[in-house]
């Protein structure tokens, strides 16, 4: 039988069903729709509409209906087109007349927002707690690379040496910022829109206020009609997920750059690496580059709901049940790759003797001759044309660069002792730089900031 078996006599269509089902993916809200329920069943014995035994009888049904979902005996019937009616009908099986009443002043409008609203609360939690366990792998692998440096470039041409700290760390810092932005969607979307109805409130003595304190929201919703149809949270949860795969990706695309013969500045260990089914000599960065593929597709996720957003009408519309695929397969994958990835960078071994070799090479000191010449009062266009001239002059003639640079009239001998292995890098000492002066107060305010995000997001500090 359906909810609205009253007004719609004949038999509802099986294509219908099959098209219009959410039931197959919203079973995973259930623990949220049954959280709902306790608290409007609450909220309905507070305005006197139901008895205390009456709410006793329905908080038991639905202790009940959440043991059997998760000992997996209760299945879905036929007509349980989503997970609310299926709730609704196994609470009216076990209450009887009781159960009739759990719908009393709601309907699925106001109570599928709160369960999205709660489920999202829950999943952003756990999406912080996989960052910081990433940003935490990140600080111990800096910490434990100490001076050790590696070539830092830009367009993706050997630049400046950077300590490999440095490096690690950037990566951090992006993901602290996400940990943030997760956080400030978290407190926006914490609105309970119980007590909202299908669009318009109600006529019995509904306590919205009440009820979303209960539920945990920071405050109910202000406008009826914005509770039922607003989506913003699920388009912001994706946002910020869709940027986390993002930052995930870059990562991931490091460690396959990194991971090549080419490059050769990583290795990964032989458990988060795959094999080829045909060339017996490879050793593949699948995580990685999944990690790199797979941000595509949540990205795709939040370009199609924003689509789906953005012609609809006030209030509710059924278009809106289309937010739930997206989210959780965007909370699936980032959750996967947030443990695949720290489980990699865990363990990986980062081969230093080559990353110094290539960052060594002499052309990497340019600015700093430059910065010499203009420590001795030349005027930095100037230097920079003369060592710019150097750099052609040695590829040209293929004489080396410090040959050349000891030759010159103003720079000489002294200049040339910046081509020893670590000066440069080791000059670097504005604050926020890559040599290792600086790096050590970052290492120590990443672990700060690392340590309060813990703390806001309640896990125990290490
Ligand atoms: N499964 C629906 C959704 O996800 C629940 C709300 C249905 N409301 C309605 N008026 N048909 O949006």
């Amino acid at each position: 039988m359906t909810l609205w078996s009253g007004r719609l006599g004949s038999q509802t269509a099986d294509a219908l069903w099959a098209f219009t089902q959410s039931i197959s993916f919203d079973i995973r809200m259930a623990r949220d729709d049954l959280e709902g329920s306790r608290a409007h069943v609450k909220g309905l014995g507070r305005a006197g509409l139901i008895s205390a035994e009456e709410v006793e009888s329905l908080l038991n049904a639905l202790d009940r209906v959440g043991t059997e979902l998760t000992e997996g005996a209760l299945k879905p019937d036929v007509g349980d087109e989503d997970v609310h009616t299926l709730i609704e009908r196994r609470v009216t099986e076990l209450a009887g007349d009781t159960g009739a009443k759990l719908h009393t002043g709601r309907s699925r409008n106001d109570q599928v927002a709160t369960a999205l609203r709660l489920y999202c609360k829950r999943e952003l939690a756990a999406v912080a707690e996989g960052i910081i366990g990433l940003c935490e792998v990140l600080s111990s692998r800096a910490k434990e690379a100490g001076d050790a440096y590696l070539p830092g470039y830009t367009h993706l041409q050997r630049a400046q040496p950077v300590l490999l700290a440095h490096h690690l760390l950037a990566h951090g810092w992006a993901l602290l910022r996400d940990l943030d932005r997760l956080y400030s969607a978290r407190t926006r979307l914490s609105v309970g829109p119980l007590g909202a109805g299908a669009l318009a409130g109600s006529s019995l003595a509904l306590d919205p206020d009440w009820v979303a304190a209960e539920l945990g929201f920071e405050g109910r919703f202000e406008n009826s009609l914005d509770a039922v149809s607003d989506r913003d949270f699920v388009a912001e949860s994706l946002f910020v997920l869709s940027l986390v795969g993002v930052h995930l990706s870059r990562v991931g695309e490091e460690v396959v750059l990194w991971s090549t013969q080419e490059f050769g500045f990583l290795r990964l260990a032989d458990r988060w690496a795959t094999g080829s089914s045909m060339l017996p000599q490879k050793k593949n960065p699948d995580v990685a580059e999944l990690a790199r593929g797979k941000s595509g597709r949540i990205i795709g996720h939040l370009a199609g709901f924003m689509a789906t957003l953005k012609g609809l009408p006030l209030s509710y519309n059924r278009d809106l049940q289309e937010d739930k695929e997206p989210l959780f397969d965007a909370f699936d994958q980032v959750g996967l790759a947030l443990s695949a990835l720290s489980g990699l960078l865990a363990e990986v071994s980062f081969d230093i003797d080559r990353m110094q070799e290539a960052a060594d090479d002499p052309t990497s000191v340019a600015v700093d001759l430059a910065e010499w010449l203009v420590a001795r009062g030349m005027p930095f266009r100037r230097a920079h044309a003369v060592v710019g001239g150097l750099v052609r002059d040695s590829l040209d003639r293929g004489v080396p660069l410090a040959e050349l640079v000891e030759a010159h009239p103003e720079l000489g001998q002294e200049a040339a002792l910046l081509f020893e292995p670590k000066s440069a890098v080791r000059r670097r000492t504005t604050p926020g730089g890559a040599g290792p002066e600086p790096v050590a107060k970052q290492l120590q305010s990443f672990a700060e900031k690392l340590g309060s995000e813990r703390r806001r997001w309640g896990l125990p500090s290490t």
